[in-house]
This record gives structure tokens, sequence and C-alpha cells, in this order.
């Protein structure tokens, strides 16, 4: 069997932000990002899939060990993000706006290199039940 198989694991994680432009007045970022410019910053209930495709390893019949997968997960992105101020705890969103694009690929080029290169990687990120971002597109 040849065929690939595309397996999901999902995880959850809590996490405040503001999107905003310092160069901006607050009404012109209120204007643009709504109330996720809120200056005193306010939370999302974050839904992530991680989506990792390829053929089935023909002894163990598993593309990935989903609970290896659910490690890298937990340890690259849970730990990292979950709980905390993305605009003031995190390095990677000092200085780029914590939106779910770019938490997408944040969250892509933390778990990647931990990823067999032979298998393909999706992330899907849900900042609300409605808005969800898929990388790469
Ligand atoms: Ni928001």
């Amino acid at each position: 069997m040849e065929q690939k198989v595309a397996v999901f694991r999902k995880e959850h994680f809590n996490a405040a932000h503001r999107l905003f432009c310092a160069d901006w007045s607050d009404e012109k970022n209120m204007q643009v990002f709504g109330p996720c410019a809120n200056p005193n910053y306010h939370g999302h209930n974050y839904e992530l899939i991680v989506q990792v495709n390829g053929v089935p390893d023909p002894i163990t019949g598993f593309v990935i060990n989903t609970k290896e997968l659910s490690t890298i997960v937990k340890e690259e992105i849970v730990s990292r993000f979950d709980h905390k101020n993305l605009n003031l705890d995190t390095d990677v969103f000092k200085n780029l706006n914590p939106t779910a694009e770019n938490i997408a690929i944040v969250i892509y080029n933390l778990i990647r290199p931990r990823i067999d290169k032979a298998l393909d990687l999706k992330i899907r990120l849900y900042e609300t039940e409605r808005n969800f971002v898929d990388y790469p597109a």
C-alpha cells in the first residue's frame, strides 16, 4: 500500500493577545482590527489541528504515532503558548502581530523540524468557531 493517508491530532490552548500597529492611533487600530485591538488584551480559546500526511509504515501501519505527535505538540506549542499573553510573554510575537495567520506559521515552523522529512505537515488553527486558517495554504 503506497497511498498517502492524512492523520490529524487536535490540541487546545488558551492565550491572550492584542493586534495592533504601533504607528497607528487607537482609533485606526480599532477600525482595522476591531475588538482584537483592545489595548488591555483579551483571550481566545485556540483549537489547533495538526495534520500529517504520509504512507503508512509497512510494519506498524502508522503514518506517525499519534502519541508521539501529541507529545511534540504539547512540548513545542501548548507548553509555550497556553495561558500566556502572546504579545508580552513570548519572544516570537514581540514584534509580530499574533494573528491566526502568523500563529499558524509560527506553529508550523516549531513543529516541522521534529517531523520526519518524508511526511507532509499542515496546520489548521481556529481562533473562534467561525474563524480559522490553514498553513501552508
Ligand atoms: Ni483577538
